[in-house]
Order: C-alpha cells, then sequence, then structure tokens
C-alpha cells in the first residue's frame, strides 16, 4: 500500500515505480529524516496538535526503526519510493494510529529540504575538520623545509629561487580559503524549510522557530514558497567542492611533475603509488593523477545541478529528486580525496639535493643581478637590458653568470664589483626579498608565526 493511493484506481506500472523510486540513493539520508520527524514531533506535541503521549511514542519507534537501519536489518522497499515514505510507513506498522499522524503539519516537499539541508551540515563538519588536518600537514611540512631551495616557475620554465616552505604555504592560503567558503556555505546552509507544507504553508499553529531550535538551525526559512522550491545551498555546496579539488588538482599535476625523471623533486611512498602489469621498472603516481581526474566529475556534478534548476517553475517539481545524486557524489569524492591527498603528502620523500641543484642553473638569479646593478646607480631597464646580453654570453659559453671572472663580467657593465658574487648566490637571492609575503627566509618564518598565532 502507498501512502498516497486514496485517489488512485489502480497501481502504479513496474517499471514506473522503479523509475520513480530514489530509495536507492536517499536511504543515506536515514539518520537526518528521524531527527527530523522527532523534533517535528516534538513541535506538535508542544502545540498540542499531538499528544504528549503520541509525540513519545512515534519518537520511540523512530529510534526503534534508527536501530535496525544501523545494525543493517531494515528492509528498504521500492515500493515506498523514497526514504521519508520507508520510514514513516514502518513507523506506522510498528506504532499504528500515532504513527498516521507524523506528517501533520508537513509534506515532503519541506521534508526534503529539511533532510537535506542536514545531511550537508553534516558533511560541512566532516569537510572541515579533513581541510583542517591537511592545512596542519602543510604547516608541518613548511616548518620542516624553511631552508629546502627549489627553482619557483612562471610559464613552468625557471624563474627565481624559492624554498618548498614558501611553495607549500601557498597552497596553505588557498586551503585556508576553501575552509572559509565551506564556513560560509554553512551559514546559508543553516535556514529551516520544515514547517512550510507543500509550498503554501499550512493550516495549523505551528512554532517552526522551537523546530528550528530542535534542530540547530540559526534562523527558519522566511517564505515557504523559496524554503521548498530553491537548492541554491546545494549548488553552493558543489561550487566550494569544485573548489577545492581545483586547488588539490593543480598540486597533483605539481606533485606528478616532481615525481618524474624529469624532475626527481620528490618520491611518493610505495604506499601511495602503483606499478605496471607490462613494465617492471614502474611506479605510478596513480592517486594524485586520480585526484586530478576526480576534478572533472566535481565540476560535473555542479553543472548538472545548476543545469536541473534552471528552467523549473516554483515551487517543488519532481525533477528535483534528481538533486541528490550529484551532491552526494561530489561530497565523497572530496572527502576520500583530501583524506588520501593528506596521507600521500605526509609520506612522500622530498629529494633536497636535486631541488637544489635545479634552482642552480637556468639564471634564476638574473633578476637579483640586475637589482645589483640598479644598487650601483643604474636605471633598472638598462640594468635588464645588460643582463639579457650577459645570460646569452653565458648561454654560448654553457656557463652561469657567477661562473664568468669579474673581467669578464666588467665586459658587459663596469658597475660590477667582487661583492656581486656573494649578492647573486641562492640563498642571497631569496634572502634579499623584503617585501612582505616574499620568500626570504625571515618572511616565511613570520609567515608561519602568523599562522600558528592564528590558531
Ligand atoms: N523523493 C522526493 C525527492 O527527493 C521527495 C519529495 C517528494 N515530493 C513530492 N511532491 N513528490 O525530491
Amino acid at each position: 500500500m502507498k501512502l498516497w493511493d486514496g485517489r488512485f484506481s489502480k497501481g502504479t506500472e513496474a517499471e514506473a515505480e522503479i523509475f520513480n523510486a530514489s530509495i536507492s540513493f536517499d536511504q543515506r539520508m536515514y539518520k537526518q529524516d528521524i531527527t527530523g520527524s522527532i523534533a517535528h514531533a516534538k513541535m506538535l506535541a508542544k502545540q498540542g496538535i499531538l499528544t504528549d503521549e503520541e509525540a513519545q511514542q512515534i519518537e520511540r519507534g523512530l529510534l526503534e526503526i534508527l536501530g535496525e537501519i544501523e545494525a543493517g536489518v531494515f528492509e528498504f522497499t521500492i515500493a515506498q519510493e523514497d526514504i521519508h515514505m520507508n520510514i514513516e510507513s514502518a513507523l506506522t506498522e510498528r506504532i499504528g494510529q500515532a504513527g498516521k499522524k507524523l506528517h501533520t503539519a508537513r509534506s515532503r516537499n519541506d521534508q526534503v529540504a529539511t533532510d537535506f539541508r542536514l545531511w550537508q551540515r553534516d558533511e560541512i563538519a566532516e569537510i572541515l575538520e579533513k581541510l583542517d588536518a591537511l592545512r596542519d600537514t602543510l604547516e608541518a611540512l613548511a616548518k620542516e623545509h624553511q631552508e629546502t631551495v627549489m627553482p619557483g616557475y612562471t610559464h613552468l620554465q625557471r624563474a627565481q629561487p624559492v624554498t618548498l616552505a614558501y611553495h607549500l604555504l601557498a597552497y596553505y592560503q588557498m586551503f585556508s580559503r576553501d575552509k572559509d567558503r565551506f564556513q560560509d556555505c554553512l551559514k546559508r546552509t543553516n535556514w529551516l524549510p520544515l514547517g512550510s507544507g507543500a509550498l503554501a504553508g499550512t493550516t495549523y499553529t505551528t512554532d517552526r522557530n522551537y523546530s528550528a531550535q530542535l534542530l540547530n538551525f540559526d534562523h527558519i526559512c522566511p517564505n515557504s514558497m523559496d524554503a521548498v522550491s530553491d537548492r541554491d545551498f546545494a549548488i553552493e555546496f558543489l561550487s566550494c567542492c569544485s573548489m577545492v579539488m581545483m586547488h588539490l588538482s593543480r598540486f597533483c599535476e605539481e606533485l606528478i611533475l616532481w615525481s618524474s625523471a624529469e624532475f626527481k623533486f620528490i618520491e611518493m611512498d610505495d604506499g601511495f603509488s602503483t606499478g605496471s602489469s607490462i613494465m617492471p621498472q614502474k611506479k605510478n603516481p596513480d592517486m594524485a593523477e586520480l585526484i586530478r581526474g576526480k576534478t572533472g566529475r566535481v565540476y560535473g556534478d555542479l553543472m548538472a545541478l545548476l543545469t536541473l534548476m534552471k528552467g523549473l517553475p516554483l515551487a517543488y517539481n519532481k525533477d528535483m529528486q534528481e538533486d541528490k545524486p550529484p551532491v552526494f557524489d561530489a561530497a565523497d569524492t572530496v572527502q576520500a580525496s583530501l583524506s588520501i591527498f593528506n596521507k600521500m603528502i605526509s609520506t612522500m620523500t622530498v629529494r633536497k639535493d636535486n631541488m637544489e641543484n635545479a634552482a642552480k642553473t637556468g639564471f634564476l638569479n638574473a633578476t637579483d643581478a640586475a637589482d645589483y646593478l640598479v644598487s650601483k646607480g643604474l636605471p633598472f631597464r638598462e640594468c635588464h637590458e645588460i643582463i639579457g646580453k650577459l645570460v646569452l654570453a653565458c648561454i654560448n659559453q654553457g656557463k652561469a653568470i657567477e661562473d664568468l671572472s669579474l673581467e669578464e663580467l666588467r665586459q658587459f657593465s663596469d658597475k660590477f664589483d667582487e661583492d656581486l658574487y656573494d649578492k647573486i648566490s641562492i640563498r642571497s637571492c631569496i634572502n634579499a626579498k623584503k617585501s612582505q609575503g616574499s620568500t626570504s627566509f625571515e618572511q616565511v618564518a613570520k609567515a608561519l608565526a602568523d599562522i600558528e598565532a592564528a590558531k
């Protein structure tokens, strides 16, 4: 029997019933559905719409069902379509009349919107924990690698020397903003739709603020039609997920490059690498590649929900049942990616020597050599030109700037002196940076102190 079949003269076609059902995926909101229903029953009792005895019977029955679901012995059926009706019909089977009263002053439309927001709220809490764990790892690695020198790149061409700590702290900032975005999304998730009814409100003297208080929502949705119609909170969540994935994906791309024989900057732990079925020598950075690949899936989830919503008239439409699979998928993907990424970078080996050696070739000190001439009184543009010519000459001779003698250097400018050599060593180049937020050892130490202070 269906909970709504009074006005029907025949049953649903078997194929239509399967097509219509969402229980295969929305059963993962069972806990939220039960929590929401218990709060609703308590509110109804407080308002005298149910007796206290009825509300208690409902609560006991729902908690019993919760126990069975968690023990894996509850049987979900397609005939009861979704998680809401599976639980409600099981409740009525158990407790009879009181179970039939639970749906007073609510509709599945406000119920599903409530469950979904409750679920997303729990999910955000878990993602925030994982983001914090990743930020802690980055901070620890940065502390450890304050003296690890490496090339900084633009256009993937060696540009200026930086420290690995500085490079890692760039990602620390990105993940901090991701955290901020999820916290902000949480604010808009935490508005309660329950009590809105199907679309127009209900005829009962309910107390929606009391339900909000019981469920820890900050506010009630002020317009019932909006409450049951919009899924912007979920789209915002998907956008936050996409942004984290984009950051993880860029980082993964670098780690994949760095673990190649061409770079040899890092080596992934065996536990986070895989081999080849044909080439015995292979050790592949599959975890990083998969995170990069899964980023595409999460972007797809965002596009799916945006597209799903774009043409829907108010209020609820059954199309909206399709909102959950992309959101569940994105949340699972982000959680798994954050967790594995964190473990992967905690266990990788950093090859400091290769990083530093790479920073020694490719004229990463050319800008500093130009700045040296500026300090001797020449205008920057002129210095840029002189060093450009000097670099070209060095390339032709297969030498670095510091390999030239003072005499050779003076053929390009008589401003060169013995003190140049010290000024253009890698560590001097790094330490000469004075601007706030730069790669100098001092500024990176300050950045780490700021992170510590902000905790
Ligand atoms: N399973 C439905 C969903 O996920 C629940 C809401 C159904 N409401 C309705 N009027 N058919 O959207």
